[in-house]
């Protein structure tokens, strides 16, 4: 069985930079810096212009990572696209993103299967688990696996969202998992989920109970209400079940694979809250210095902010060949993961 090892890694982030107080002065906010910082660890984050979508991202991001493991398009067996920001409610970004990458025209169409995954902040590491088994089982030898988000489209940029509106970024993250016969790579993952807390933190837009599924005016045309049309979120409920869930599935894939915790080099946890990773490493007694974050410049990105955190890594020489890492995620569902690598 060959092992599954990560060949590359690519980011793509947006150019414009949007400060606590630009969500005051630009949007008119009833916000604070202080506040923002205080509660969550955000400095800044990142919006697209209108025009750009998940897609764009997601293949720029894609493209790089192909490059950085010294690949063609064409040599990609198949994409794991996760996102919960798709240009469309269907198709997905995945079979989009396999288009611009040019896998689907002209001498190098390959027509790859292409997967949308719908696992919020935890996306990224359902993808990463799927595309191990996928190169471990010898069914693909590469597979492209990225999280990409636009949520500042999806924002309510006012007062009455400024609890949701002042957590979220745009951004892009990707890897490629290769099969090698070297002795390294992902060496198991843990997933777990809970529906009971589905409503604690979704965003609904439609509800297929109703018919039609969006109400319609006399005109014709869909109404959706705020409720309904942004996120909504318990954000206490969200940082208990978050810091149980990390602390758990963290220990369990250490203790499924005989590593203490000392013996793990870097820790990748997704980027929701500064406050909550340093909770979860405070009660696993992990020294701050293990711990990076992305959340302070770029927000949370949910499926993209773990390979967001490995691309920087290894861009600036904090991840290098030998290294054990683990990376973990919560998020919306509820769902959760962690993913054992030796780099
Ligand atoms: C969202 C979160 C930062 C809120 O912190 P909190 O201490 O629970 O704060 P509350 O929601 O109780 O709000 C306290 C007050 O601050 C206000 N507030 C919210 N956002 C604000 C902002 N951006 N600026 C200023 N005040 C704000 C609230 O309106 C509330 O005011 P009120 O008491 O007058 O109603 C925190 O709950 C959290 O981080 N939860 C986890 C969220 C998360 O990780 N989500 C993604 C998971 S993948």
């Amino acid at each position: 069985m060959p092992n599954a090892f990560i060949s590359g890694t690519g980011s793509s982030i947006p150019e414009r930079v949007v400060t606590n107080q630009d969500l005051v002065d630009t949007y008119g906010i009833d916000s604070d810096d202080a506040w923002v910082q205080k509660r969550t660890g955000i400095k800044t984050r990142r919006f697209t212009e209108p025009g750009t979508g998940t897609t764009e991202l997601g293949a720029d991001a894609g493209a790089k990572a192909i490059a950085a493991a010294g690949l063609q398009p064409q040599d990609i067996d198949m994409i794991l696209a996760a996102t919960i920001s798709p240009e469309y409610a269907f198709p997905g970004i995945g079979v989009t993103i396999a288009e611009k990458l040019g896998l689907c025209e002209g001498s190098g169409a390959t027509f790859v299967p292409a997967m949308d995954i719908r696992n919020q902040c935890s996306g990224f590491v359902y993808g990463l688990s799927t595309a191990a088994a996928m190169v471990q089982s010898g069914a693909h030898k590469h597979v492209l696996v990225i999280g990409s988000e636009i949520h500042s489209a999806a924002l309510d940029l006012s007062t009455r969202g400024r609890t949701i509106a002042s957590l979220f970024g745009d951004g892009a993250g990707a890897v490629v998992v290769s099969a090698t016969d070297e002795d390294r790579g992902v060496r198991s993952w843990k997933l777990g989920s809970d529906g009971r807390h589905a409503e604690v933190l979704c965003q609904k837009i439609w509800d297929m109970r109703q018919r039609p599924f969006i109400p319609v005016d006399e005109d014709g045309y869909g109404r959706v209400s705020p409720e309904m049309m942004y996120a909504h979120m318990d954000g206490r409920q969200v940082f208990r079940h978050a810091v149980e869930r990390m602390c758990t599935v963290t220990m369990q894939i250490c203790l499924e694979n005989g590593v203490t915790g000392d013996e793990v080099d870097l820790f990748m946890f997704h980027q929701a809250n500064m406050r909550i990773n340093q909770f979860v490493a405070k009660q696993l007694a992990i020294p701050e210095d293990k711990l990076i974050h992305n959340i302070d410049k770029y927000g949370n990105t949910t499926a993209a902010t773990i390979p967001l955190l490995i691309d920087e890594a290894v861009r600036t020489g904090r991840l290098v060949p030998g290294m054990k890492v683990a990376c973990v995620a919560f998020g919306s569902g509820f769902t959760w993961g962690a993913t054992l690598i030796d780099w």
